[in-house]
């Protein structure tokens, strides 16, 4: 009799935790989703390549003839993406950054690339690239010069966008510098946004307008929704662990603001992985790695494909961390908690899986032990009543059953991140 009721004390409280998970789970991630940019393009997050944090604004192809933003360097690039598994994993765009135009638009106003840089145009690179099974990304500024001082698009937005479908572009990151007010800001990337819908071309809009927009005032992500497929929030991102820890930052201060917003057709861009170049150690590449996945961030990645290790070959192009990125239900991940310089994230995938990241910020020492209750993990519903883990990073390891009692003890390097994929087992 004793037993019986003990049992069943326990199960009401049991029921009773659920149901307040459930009433947060609602809280947290239940609102309506904004309306999102009706083109049926990014349903799920982004993945390609962008030049712009390994090549910048290298125009002296005299010199550096194998780093100058030039035809010579996208045709290369598109070549390895093609054949050496990168497309097959799912990158496929191939975008140019700033500094692809010459300095003066042509006698009908319209852009052009560097004559020298790109003797064939952006038409027969863009043919090339689709030849490979690949798509086109390409740069423009909403204000009167792109960062880098080439023309900016102000004025000219239906000419533009015109150009670029007819060149057969297939993305535009469109910059906000050089743009005189917030109105101006606000009006040329909507302007831009109406403008490559009409064209008829399928064209992904990457934005940068809530970068721009803050410091003025907090900008409104449910209209960015409507009319950007992706949009930058915060600074550019660096070949440094500092830059990818300032990123993270921003994110978790903001994520009561900005998770909701993201979904199927909009995402939040905290700018190109920069795996595989110099900066990170193998840790912090696959922090970045594991955690743009919960982020669902667009992975575009901006590296020398030509020259890459196999160590950060493998882990941009690691299946299990690519498919939690793209999860077609795509809900951003959150930082669930923060305790002894640890941080836990989560974010619900399809079929009722999670995955959840451990990040050991301590720069100092070795690897750490954190122990952590199944319970507190994807808002009391992940193992319940019971779930099988996988680790995916550092290295692929199955961990097996857990009860919605146990505890789960992980070990993480000095910045360096677990990554867990949690499935039901029942
Ligand atoms: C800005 C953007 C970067 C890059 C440069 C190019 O800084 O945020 O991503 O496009 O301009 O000049």
């Amino acid at each position: 009799m004793m037993t019986a009721t003990v049992k069943l004390v326990s199960r009401v409280r049991r029921l009773g935790c659920v149901l307040a998970f459930c009433f947060l789970a609602l809280f947290l991630w239940g609102l309506p989703g904004a309306r999102a940019l009706d083109n049926g393009l990014a349903m799920t997050p982004t993945m390609g390549w962008l030049h712009w944090e390994r090549f910048m604004c290298n125009v002296n192809c005299q010199e550096e003839p194998d780093s100058c933003v030039s035809e010579k360097l996208f045709l290369q690039i598109a070549e390895i993406m093609a054949s050496d598994g990168w497309k097959d994993v799912g990158y496929e765009y191939l975008c140019i950054d700033d500094c692809w135009m010459a300095p003066e638009r042509d006698s009908e106003g319209r852009l052009q690339a560097d004559p020298k840089r790109f003797p064939g145009g952006i038409r027969r690179l863009a043919n090339y690239v689709h030849s490979k099974g690949l798509k086109l990304g390409i740069y423009a500024d909403v204000g009167n010069k792109t960062c880098a001082g080439f023309p900016g698009s102000f004025g000219y937005y239906d000419i533009d966008a015109k150009t670029f479908a007819d060149w057969g572009v297939d993305l535009l990151k469109f910059d906000g510098c050089y743009c005189d007010s917030i109105k101006h800001l606000a009006d040329g990337y909507k302007h831009m946004s109406l403008a490559l819908n009409r064209t008829g071309r399928s064209i992904v809009y990457s934005c940068e307008w809530p970068l721009y927009m803050w410091p003025i005032f907090k900008p409104n992500y449910t209209e960015i929704r409507e009319y950007c497929n992706h949009w930058r929030n915060f600074a550019d991102v660096y070949d440094s662990w500092q830059s990818i820890r300032s990123i993270l930052d921003w994110t978790t201060s903001n994520q009561e603001r900005i998770v909701p917003v993201a979904g199927p057709g909009g995402w939040n861009d905290p700018d190109m992985l920069v795996i595989g170049n110099f900066g990170l150690s193998r840790d912090q590449q696959i922090t970045q790695m594991a955690l743009w996945a919960i982020m669902a961030a667009p992975l575009l990645m901006s590296n020398d494909l030509r020259h890459i290790c196999p160590e950060a070959k493998a882990l941009l192009q690691d299946k299990d961390v690519i498919a939690i990125n793209q999860d077609p239900l795509g809900k951003q991940g959150y930082r669930l908690r923060k305790e002894d310089n640890f941080e836990v994230w989560e974010r619900p995938l399809s079929n009722l899986a999670w995955a959840v990241a451990m990040v050991n910020l301590q720069e100092i020492g070795g690897p750490r032990s954190y122990t952590i209750s199944v319970t507190s993990l994807g808002q009391g519903l992940a193992c319940n009543p019971d779930c099988v883990i996988t680790q995916l990073l550092p290295v692929k390891r199955k961990l097996g059953f857990y009860e919605w009692t146990s505890s789960l003890k992980t070990q993480v390097n000095p910045t360096g991140t677990v990554l867990l994929r949690l499935e039901r087992a029942s």
